[in-house]
């Protein structure tokens, strides 16, 4: 008996082992943790459970018989981050380089299933050398089996990948998939094709951190959420970010205690919109203001600068706040920022959770470049999104709400719930300069005429009560209570029922 618990014992220490000491220290001298150490720090103490330790490939190719390690690359399991229940797989680089085979594959897959049964979400700690070449197409299998899960599982539970190390080649595709995606700078790279090849048909010359770093994808392409400074780091804000997330889709989102009072005043915001209409301000501070305890998780936050997305909570419960931002690009809505807050508002939408949007838009990004390069499908994404939302929808509009852009920020029209202005909201089809100058053209060189036609225009439609003398907008309020009325609108709301017709799926303008 005792040696059958000793070598019991040895097993389990050869497994946590790894590819070995050397192979260990060579992670460490990278700057990088092991996959067994990574998943420590992302779960509550002594709270993971493994599963599939002794998990061993069946290749027999290019030596492989004899080169089998426990486990084969990959840590999969399930524990608790501040309680509550997530699976985890996390690649071991120390392992054939944390290449996907069959096996590996299969013990990802295996927490997925269980993750989408019990409902809890599913975190992947990427870092891999990608598809196990000795094993050839098994490997491709194993990756689509993976893939098909990711598909599955959208909507059902939160997928959050965190890129560690390499993923490159169609091992992209599955955090690609996921509705997160965050990086450490200068350990983890994402790229279909690596540098070599990009030289070979390109002739372009880019190194692995250019071509896809933490940076690159965060700023550049929108491939990526958020990009951290090293793997502590990249977990600890992980297990911040987790506890704003349902654990799946039947779950209502999570409520935090918090002593921030509903009805809290912030005298500040009166004087937040300046005067002049064309001078900008930082609408994160009108988001630092209202949420709970100032805390807002920022997503995206480099990337697209001109439309803010992220997570906060209201009296406790977590909500999605979409906000124009008019320090960037005058809080234009272009290609980007439209795909950006799209994506956003349809996870809040697949899970539960309300979402506020913050108003000041002056129309879309006008130009050759944003007209070929498809503003008026991708436009179409954010504006689709809204209007298939069917969780608890508040707006509230601070300053410029013109043209089409006012229909697809969560207007009345598009189903919202409670939509609110404060008094210096401008609801029109465009600004006063831009209407005079179209609709009274044949007074363009009298400029004493145009100025009164522009003071015209503007007592008539630069302001929140026409929209409101419609009922387009449900009342107008004092900014320093927009916490206080946000709070209530959102405790109205909060058994609030609404079903789309049924059908096999939209066809959301891609
Ligand atoms: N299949 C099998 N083994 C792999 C592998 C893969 N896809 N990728 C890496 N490995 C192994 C290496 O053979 C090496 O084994 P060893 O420790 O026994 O020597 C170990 O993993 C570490 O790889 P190494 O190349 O030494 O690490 P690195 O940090 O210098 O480079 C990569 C990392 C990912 C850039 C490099 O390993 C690589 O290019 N891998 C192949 C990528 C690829 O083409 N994948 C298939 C297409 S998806």
């Amino acid at each position: 008996m005792h040696d059958i618990i000793r070598q019991l014992q040895e097993k389990r220490e050869a497994a946590r082992l790894g590819g070995g000491q050397r192979r260990i220290d060579a992670q460490h001298a990278k700057g990088k943790l092991t996959a067994r150490e990574r998943i420590e720090l992302l779960l509550d103490e002594d709270s993971f459970e493994e599963w599939d330790m002794y998990k061993e490939h069946r290749c027999t190719d290019f030596g492989m018989a004899e080169e089998t390690v426990p486990g084969d690359g990959v840590v999969t399991g399930y524990g608790t981050v501040n309680g509550r229940l997530v699976f985890v797989f996390s690649q071991d680089f120390t392992v054939f380089g944390g290449s996907l085979s069959e096996t590996h594959a299969q013990k990802i897959c295996k927490i997925m299933d269980h993750a989408m049964k019990v409902g809890a979400p599913v975190i992947g700690l990427n870092d891999s050398g990608g598809a196990r070449i000795q094993e050839g197409v098994d490997s491709l299998g194993g990756y689509a089996d993976v893939f098909q899960r990711n598909v599955m599982a959208s909507g059902v539970v939160p997928q959050i990948s965190l890129i560690m190390g390499p993923c490159a080649g169609g091992a992209v595709y599955s955090p690609s998939m996921t509705d997160f995606i965050f990086m450490v700078k200068d350990s983890s790279y994402m790229f279909v094709t690596g540098p070599e090849v990009v030289k070979t048909v390109t002739h372009e010359e880019v190194t692995a951190e250019e071509l896809g770093g933490a940076v690159t994808h965060t700023t550049k392409s929108g491939v990526a959420d958020l990009a951290f400074e090293d793997d502590v780091e990249a977990l600890a804000m992980l297990r911040r970010f987790i506890d704003f997330l349902p654990l799946s889709n039947r779950e209502k989102p999570p409520v935090k205690p918090t002593a921030d009072p509903a009805d809290r005043m912030d005298e500040s915001l009166d004087t937040l919109v300046p005067a002049n209409a064309n001078q900008p301000y930082d609408m994160k501070e009108l988001i630092a203001k209202i949420v709970d305890e100032g805390d807002f998780f920022e997503l995206q936050p480099d990337y697209a600068k001109n439309i803010l997305i992220g997570f906060g909570r209201m009296e406790g419960q977590t909500v999605g706040i979409v906000a124009n931002q008019p320090l960037v690009l005058a809080g234009c809505l272009d290609i980007k920022s439209s795909i950006k807050a799209a994506r956003f508002v349809r996870f809040c939408d697949a899970f539960n959770i309300p979402v506020v949007t913050f108003v000041d838009v002056p129309g879309f990004m006008p130009g050759t470049s944003q007209e070929y390069g498809g503003i008026i499908k991708h436009g179409a994404k954010l504006l689709y999104a809204y209007a298939e939302c069917t969780v608890p929808k508040i707006t509230v509009i601070t300053r410029k709400a013109y043209g089409g852009a006012y229909d697809v920020m969560s207007s009345k029209h598009l189903r919202g719930d409670v939509n609110l202005a404060w008094p210096t909201a401008e609801i029109a089809v465009m600004g006063p300069k831009g209407a005079v100058e179209i609709i009274f053209r044949e007074e363009k060189n009298d400029p004493a005429k145009i100025s009164a036609r522009e003071a015209e225009y503007k007592e008539k439609f630069a302001n929140p009560f026409v929209a409101a003398h419609r009922g387009f907008i449900d009342d107008v309020i004092m900014p320093h209570n927009t916490r206080k009325r946000i709070c209530r609108s959102l405790a109205m709301l909060r058994d609030k029922q609404l079903d789309n017709p049924w059908r096999k799926h939209g066809n959301i303008p891609l």
